[in-house]
């Protein structure tokens, strides 16, 4: 879906997730969300501010699960996702403390594997992801699914990319403290949901997003396997679609 610019289109995203959070309110339900960060989704939550602070919506209903976080990563550090979250959304809103998770940054290595199998199995018992939000990474990742990132790959700890860490390096006054690991979930975790939207603005991703949608699925570029995802929307602004 091509909208003339990114914050129409991030108005119409923010619009599908708050009502499918008052559809299942009406019900007595709770709703899983799948969010993400980077500069991609600011506008969505900020409209999903907008929304709790001018049209009531609430989000004592909703459960969140972020797709990752660097590792090591404290949570009060500037680049954390835990702090990202926090202030470009969760702190604005009505979501209970104890509803959001966020993948580890901080416990040690050997605890890490269990901590991931305990996050997929918090997702499960409340019944799947009904809505997961992404962006793309300018090499194709999904959430920190680098390439070569297989369809059943789980949540689990990664390696970054060279070109990830690149991307990172403003953010972090240099690529050299830019963290060499990350948490992230899995593609087959994402392609579970039962609805996913890809947002990408601007011609700077329009290349890579041409190639996610029309070129081969490959692991190569992670964002291909959604070709394979029967709900999946990308959401693009004019000058993304420049490739297509
Ligand atoms: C990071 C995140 C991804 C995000 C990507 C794109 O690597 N882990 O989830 O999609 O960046 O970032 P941006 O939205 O800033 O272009």
């Amino acid at each position: 879906k091509i909208y003339s610019n990114s914050s129409l289109a991030s108005i119409a995203v923010a619009k599908e997730i708050s009502e499918l959070i008052r559809e299942r309110q009406q019900d007595g339900k709770h709703v899983v969300l799948g969010l993400a960060t980077g500069s991609t989704p600011i506008k969505v939550y900020k409209e999903l501010i907008r929304l709790h602070k001018e049209e009531g919506l609430s989000f004592s209903n909703v459960y969140s699960f972020n797709l990752d976080e660097y590792y090591p990563m404290q949570p009060d550090s500037l680049q954390s996702y835990v702090r990202f979250m926090e202030e470009q959304l969760f702190n604005h809103i009505d979501i209970p403390k104890s509803n959001y998770f966020i993948p580890s940054g901080t416990l040690p290595q050997d605890e890490i594997a269990a901590f991931c199998v305990e996050y997929e199995q918090k997702i499960e018992n409340l019944g799947g992801i009904d809505f997961q939000l992404l962006g793309i990474g300018g090499n194709g990742h999904i959430g920190f699914n680098e390439p070569g990132s297989l369809q059943n790959s789980r949540t689990r700890l990664i390696t970054l990319d060279q070109v990830t860490r690149a991307a990172a390096a403003g953010e972090f006054q240099g690529i050299q403290n830019v963290p060499r690991k990350a948490v992230t979930v899995g593609v087959s975790t994402i392609m579970k949901a039962k609805r996913i939207v890809l947002m990408g603005w601007g011609e700077g991703k329009s290349k890579i997003v041409a190639t996610a949608v029309e070129g081969p699925i490959t692991d190569q570029v992670p964002a291909s396997y959604l070709q394979l995802h029967s709900n999946t929307t990308y959401v693009i602004d004019e000058s993304c679609s420049s490739e297509l």
